[in-house]
C-alpha cells in the first residue's frame, strides 16, 4: 500500500493502479480480474471489473447487498464464468478453462460460502475433512494424522469438541466456523482464501477471533485473502486494502485510512451507514 497522504486523488491513482498490467513493487498478481463482466438476464451485476490482487496480502471487499460481491468471488474460481473479459489466477487464465481442469486450480483456493455449505448428512468432523477426503490427499497420511488436522482446525474457532454432532444441531455462527475450520483443514495450506462474510452471524468476540485468525493465516502460510464483508469493524481489522463495489465497478480501492477520507457520497452513504434516497420508500404504510 502507498503510504500518502490520504485524499480522493489517491484513489484515483490507485483505481489507475490497480487497471495496469502485472508487475510493480508486489511482483505479478496471484489473482487478476481483467475487464470481468456479467450479467444474468437483462440484470447487469459487474460491469468491468479490473483487480490485482497482491500475493499474501488481505484484500476486503465492501458493498451493498446485491451489488454482486458473492458473484465477483465465484468468478476467482470458476464457479461463475464472465461473459466478457478474463479471470487469471498465478498468471494461468482460469475463466476459459474446462471444468476437469478447474478441479486442479480449486484445490489450491479454499472457499468459505456465505451460506456455510455444510453437508447435513455428515458430521462435523467429516465436514471438516472433506476437501482432504474428496481430493485423495487424505490417502496420503494416516487416519490419526487427518483426525489430529480436523481437532487442531476446530480448536482454532473454538469448536473443539463438536466433531460428532450434525449441522442441523448448531448454530448459524457455529455453522459459520465449521465451514471456516474446513477451509483451512488442508495441507499443504491453501495458496489463496475466499471469505465470504465470514463475521457474519458471530457476536463482536467470535468475530475477533475469526479477524485474528484471518491475519494469522497471512503471516504463518503467507495465504492470499479475499474477504467480502459488510463488517467494517471486521474490513478495518483484516484490510490491508479496502474496495467498494458500486453498479458493478469498484468506487474505492485504499487503506481504511484513504477510505475514511473518500468524498464520493455513495462511499460515505456506506461508511456512514445511512440509506441511499432512492432506496428510502416514503409511501404511507
Ligand atoms: N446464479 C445467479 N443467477 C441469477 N442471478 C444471480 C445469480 N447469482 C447472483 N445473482 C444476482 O446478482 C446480484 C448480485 O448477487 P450477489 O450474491 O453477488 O450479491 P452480494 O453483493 O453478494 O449481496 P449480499 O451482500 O446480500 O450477499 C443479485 O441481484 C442476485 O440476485
Ligand atoms: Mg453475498
Amino acid at each position: 500500500m502507498s503510504s500518502g497522504t490520504a485524499s480522493s486523488l489517491s484513489f484515483e491513482t490507485r483505481l489507475d493502479a490497480a487497471r495496469q498490467p502485472a508487475g510493480g513493487s508486489d511482483g505479478p498478481p496471484i489473482v487478476e480480474l481483467r475487464d470481468v463482466h456479467k450479467s444474468f438476464g437483462t440484470q447487469p451485476v459487474l460491469g468491468g471489473i479490473n483487480l490485482r490482487i497482491a500475493r499474501g496480502r488481505t484484500t476486503v471487499i465492501i458493498g451493498r447487498s446485491g451489488t454482486g460481491k458473492s458473484v465477483l468471488l465465484q468468478h476467482i474460481v470458476g464457479l461463475i464464468r464472465p461473459d466478457r473479459g478474463e479471470v487469471f489466477i498465478e498468471g494461468r487464465r482460469i475463466s476459459h478453462l474446462p471444468e476437469r481442469e478447474l478441479v486442479e486450480i480449486r484445490r489450491e483456493i479454499s472457499f468459505v460460502f456465505q451460506l456455510n455449505a455444510l453437508f447435513d448428512s455428515m458430521t462435523v468432523a467429516q465436514n471438516v475433512a472433506f476437501p482432504m477426503v474428496e481430493s485423495g490427499r487424505a490417502r496420503h497420511m494416516s487416519a490419526a494424522r487427518l483426525r489430529e488436522l480436523v481437532r487442531t482446525r476446530l480448536e482454532l474457532v473454538g469448536m473443539a469438541g463438536f466433531e460428532h454432532k450434525r449441522p442441523a444441531e448448531l448454530s448459524g455462527g457455529e455453522k459459520k466456523r465449521v465451514a471456516l475450520a474446513r477451509a483451512i483443514a488442508v495441507e499443504p495450506p491453501p495458496k489463496v482464501i475466499l471469505y465470504d462474510e465470514p463475521t457474519a452471524g458471530l457476536d463482536p468476540q467470535r468475530s475477533d477471533v475469526i479477524n485474528r485468525l484471518v491475519r494469522r493465516l497471512q503471516d504463518e502460510f503467507h495465504v492470499t485473502s479475499v474477504v467480502v464483508t459488510h463488517d467494517m469493524r471486521s474490513a478495518a481489522a483484516v484490510g490491508d486494502r479496502i474496495l467498494m463495489l458500486w453498479n458493478g465497478r469498484f468506487i474505492a480501492d485504499g487503506s481504511l485510512l484513504e477510505l475514511a477520507s473518500v468524498k464520493d457520497e455513495h462511499v460515505r452513504r456506506f461508511l456512514e451507514g445511512r440509506a441511499e434516497p432512492s432506496d428510502i420508500i416514503e409511501k404511507p404504510i
